[in-house]
């Protein structure tokens, strides 16, 4: 028995249209975005700190004219890059941060180098959808794991050491002293390294099961020259169950995991009696509505979530899948409860997308 065909509004549907071919347009700006970085065509026209032509940019970045028209005409659109007339574009000095200047703590390019990666899974998803089971960040080779460190390191970089750490009461004067430091989920190991390099006498221990998480971690190691940092696979070389580590941190990664109660469980019996414990992790809510109501990203971060952080949080049968907007301060505070920690600190350090909790024993 087939339904009566439902009446359709001409101007809702050319409403409606519009929203969708504009996610569209936003895939293909994105994909301009990944080029424009991974051509350096963004640091070219920031050092030019001036208007440039489709000639002028193509000489300097030694590439084919033609196609630096094309694509300076497809940032211009889309009003990435600004338009000054007479064939010549420019980045505006915000433009410059977001795009260009990797020390800043607002640069964005990070999460579009690793697009391709990201996307490519695409193709394994349909299988995930009828297993259950997702995929880790494995699956997203060692460009995806860079992609991924790209996007969380200005931050670290700029803000870990300087700001974030002395919020947190006790802690410098102890790093400075010589203590052991865990990051559980520690990444490329960005976050490890600048706290290594600020406290020598202490020594960092970073945990994570990508294997190309950990082949960047120690070649960062390297290229740093620091000798204080050892990176491990935790199931080869699990975290010490002896109250020996002062100061855990986990960023961006609890989640991702498919059992963050039993990683949590692992950190209460590495961590010391007076031990902190820092977590950073996306400022969720409780609930879609919450999360719908309250966070602009939404829509940005339900679709990361299904192709990145709750697949991860699924990668293993019986996983628990948070995802991205799943670990909440409702939930963070009883999951760490529920692990042996007693104390939970909500520590507001201004980020835009992460939320910050100090919790200890
Ligand atoms: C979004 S990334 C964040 C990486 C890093 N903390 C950063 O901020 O750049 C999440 C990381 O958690 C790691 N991860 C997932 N499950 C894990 C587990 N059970 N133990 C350790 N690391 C895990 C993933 O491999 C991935 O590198």
């Amino acid at each position: 028995m087939s339904s009566a065909p439902r009446s359709v509004d001409p101007d809702r549907l050319k409403a409606f249209s519009k929203q969708v071919f504009g996610a569209l347009e936003g895939a293909m700006t994105s994909a301009m975005i990944h080029l424009g970085d991974r051509l350096g065509l963004y640091r070219v026209m920031a050092d030019a700190a001036e208007p440039m032509s489709s000639a002028e940019l193509a000489e300097r970045s030694e590439l084919h004219e033609r196609w630096v028209r094309e694509w300076l005409h497809a940032q211009g659109a889309a009003g990435v890059l600004d338009y000054v007339g007479d064939g010549r574009f420019v980045l505006t000095p915000e433009a410059e941060v977001v795009l260009a200047n990797e020390q800043h703590p607002a640069f964005g390019c990070g999460l579009f180098s690793s697009l391709p990666n990201t996307l490519s899974v695409l193709d394994q998803l349909p299988e995930a959808f009828r297993s259950g089971v997702g995929l880790d960040y494995d699956a997203f080779g060692s460009e995806g794991a860079r992609g991924v460190e790209r996007g969380f390191a200005p931050w670290y970089r700029a803000l870990l050491v300087p700001m974030a750490l002395p919020r947190i009461e006790g802690l410098v004067p102890a790093l400075e002293t010589g203590i052991r430091v865990a990051d559980v989920g520690c990444g490329g190991g960005i976050a490890l390294i600048e706290m290594a390099k600020a406290f020598p006498r202490s020594e960092f221990h970073g945990y994570d099961v990508s294997k190309f998480a950990l082949e960047r971690a120690e070649g960062n190691r390297k290229e740093a020259g620091v000798e204080n940092v050892v990176f491990h696979d935790p199931r080869e070389e699990p975290l010490p169950d002896d109250g020996s580590v002062a100061f855990v941190t986990t960023f961006d990664c609890l989640h991702d995991m498919t059992d963050p109660a039993s990683v949590m469980r692992q950190i209460r019996g590495a961590i010391a009696p007076d031990g902190i414990w820092l977590i950073a992790d996306i400022k969720a809510k409780d609930g879609y509505e919450a999360n719908v109501e309250q966070n602009p990203m939404a829509a940005l971060m339900l679709g990361t979530s299904v192709l990145t952080c709750m697949s991860s949080a699924l990668s293993e049968p019986g996983g628990l899948g948070l995802g991205t907007l799943g670990f909440h301060e409702d939930l963070a505070r009883h999951m760490t409860e529920e692990a042996g920690f007693r104390r939970f600190e909500n520590l507001d350090l201004g980020h835009p997308v992460n939320a910050f909790y100090v919790v200890r024993p």
